[in-house]
């Protein structure tokens, strides 16, 4: 019976622990949709944000003041037809190597990522 009795405590163990994953996500499907792709279309790689993220492209906490979310969806696609039409962007960009590369995704999609970016709040 102890074998039985330690399958019991494992799951009793293991279930708080899933239901804390979902928790994770403020209970936010499209918030965690949203930090997802950044994560995962290698955003994160280039820009910190949520206090991780490597320093290749701008810090976007302040994007809010710039940006709607649909213009930020375009953008997301095609990056730079926005530089180069934007003497703001261009300066941006001057400062950094090299120029951010798009992403294939659908609209859908993009507005997702676009509502994360503008709920970047700080760089730290
Ligand atoms: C290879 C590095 C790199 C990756 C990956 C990258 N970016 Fe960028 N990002 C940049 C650079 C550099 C700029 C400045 C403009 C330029 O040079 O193209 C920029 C600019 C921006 C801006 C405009 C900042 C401003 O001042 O208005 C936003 C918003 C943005 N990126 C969001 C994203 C999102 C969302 C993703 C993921 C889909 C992403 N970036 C992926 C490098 C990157």
């Amino acid at each position: 019976m102890a074998a039985l009795r330690d399958l019991e405590c494992s799951w009793a163990l293991l279930l708080p622990a899933l239901l804390g994953c979902g928790a994770a996500d403020d209970g936010d499907p499209a918030a965690s949709q949203g930090r997802q792709l950044f994560s995962r279309y290698g955003c994160v790689t280039c820009h910190r944000a949520d206090g991780r993220g490597g320093p290749m492209g701008p810090p976007l906490s302040r994007a809010g003041d710039h940006w709607t979310r649909e213009d930020l969806a375009e953008f997301i696609s095609e990056p730079s037809r926005f530089v180069e039409g934007d003497a703001r962007l261009r300066t941006v960009a001057a400062a950094y190597r090299a120029p951010m590369p798009g992403v294939t995704l659908d609209l859908e999609q993009r507005l997702l990522l676009a509502d994360h970016v503008l709920g970047l709040r700080s760089d730290g």
